[in-house]
């Protein structure tokens, strides 16, 4: 599985670490930038970590920035994309399972690493349940074929 990673100068570091744990249990990692803590801005790199994901190169996504509020605002900007900002596990399953949500986004000076570390768990090994919330993301879709 890809993870397409991306963040700004914010959530660099989160980033750096996010990268790494992945890295190490085996998953294949695009890494988007930001490449250091010089201010930058959030709309560049949720929309490269959205346009991986809504153009096949990842799988997933995660993006980080201070809040989380505003990469993913730009993530969701990208059409086909369904990016969630969580701060805890049970949120992070609850995107996959219920919206399947395919970014998945942190304020990084919010969340403490290790919750961060447990909600990337919680959010890959989630899958979408579907049934009663299959016509929901198809509204989801419909959105963005309306605001084209
Ligand atoms: C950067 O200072 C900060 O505004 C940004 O990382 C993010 O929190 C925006 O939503």
């Amino acid at each position: 599985m890809k993870i397409a990673l991306g963040s700004d100068h914010a959530g660099f570091t989160l980033k750096q670490l996010l990268l790494e744990k992945l890295k190490s249990e085996g998953y294949e990692v695009l890494d988007l930038g930001t490449d250091s803590l010089e201010s930058v801005d959030y709309p560049d790199f949720g929309e490269a970590v959205g346009k991986a994901v809504a153009g096949g190169e990842a799988d997933f996504g995660i993006a980080c920035c201070g809040t989380g509020i505003g990469i993913s605002i730009a993530a969701n900007k990208v059409k086909g994309i369904r990016a969630a900002v969580v701060h805890d596990v049970s949120s992070a399953m609850l995107a996959r399972e219920h919206n399947d949500a395919n970014v998945l986004c942190f304020g990084a000076r919010l969340i403490g690493d290790v919750v961060a570390f447990d909600s990337v768990d919680a959010f890959l090994s989630a899958t979408f349940e579907g049934g009663r919330h299959e016509k929901r993301i198809a509204k989801l879709s419909l959105l963005d074929e309306k605001n084209e």
